[in-house]
C-alpha cells in the first residue's frame, strides 16, 4: 500500500476512534442530566463511529498495510447545555469531513483509485452526519429555553435511533 495513503488512512482511524469516545462522553453526560432520548442517540452514534473505525482498520490490513490502533485523548466530561452538545458535535463532524477530504486528495495525488473508491462511502456519510447535526441545532435554537420543547426534542430523538446501526453501511 502507498505510504502516504496508509498514513492518511491511519490518521482517519484515529479520528473515527476519537469520535466514538467523544459521542460516548456526550451520551454519558446526557444520561446523567435526565436526557435519556439524547443519551440513546449518542450511544448509538458512538457505536456507529466505532464501526467507521473498524471498516478502515480492516481495509488497511486487507490491502497489505498496517492499521495502527491509536491511543485516544480524553473527551470532555461536562457540557454547558444540550445546545452546546450539538454545537460540539457539529464542529467535530466538520473536522472529520476536512480529514476525509484530505484523504480523498491524497488518494488522487497518489493515483490510488481503489482507496479513492472506498473512501466515497465516508464522503456520503459525512454529508448525512453534518446535515443531521445542523437540523438538530436548528430545532434546539427554535426551542430555546422552553422545557416542554426540550422534553419533546429528547423524546423524538429516542424514537429516531436506528436499532441496528451497523447495518447502515
Ligand atoms: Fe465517522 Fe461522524 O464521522
Amino acid at each position: 500500500m502507498n505510504n502516504r495513503v496508509e498514513k492518511a488512512l491511519n490518521e482517519q482511524i484515529h479520528k473515527e476512534a476519537s469520535s466514538s469516545q467523544y459521542y460516548l462522553a456526550m451520551a454519558s453526560w446526557s444520561e446523567n442530566n435526565g436526557l435519556n432520548g439524547t443519551a440513546k442517540f449518542m450511544y448509538t452514534h458512538s457505536d456507529e463511529e466505532r464501526f467507521h473505525m473498524l471498516k478502515l482498520v480492516k481495509f488497511v490490513n486487507e490491502r497489505g498495510g498496517k492499521a495502527v490502533i491509536p491511543s485516544i485523548e480524553k473527551p470532555p466530561l461536562e457540557f454547558s447545555t444540550l445546545k452546546n452538545v450539538f454545537e460540539s458535535l457539529l464542529k467535530h463532524e466538520i473536522g472529520v469531513t476536512e480529514s476525509i477530504n484530505n484523504l480523498v486528495d491524497v488518494c488522487l495525488q497518489e493515483k490510488d483509485y481503489t482507496t479513492h473508491n472506498f473512501v466515497q462511502w465516508y464522503v456520503a456519510e459525512q454529508l448525512e452526519e453534518e446535515a443531521l447535526a445542523r437540523s438538530m441545532l436548528d430545532k434546539l435554537k427554535l426551542i430555546g429555553a422552553d422545557s416542554g420543547g426540550m422534553y419533546m426534542f429528547d423524546r423524538d430523538l429516542e424514537n429516531a435511533v436506528n436499532p441496528e446501526p451497523n447495518k447502515t453501511a
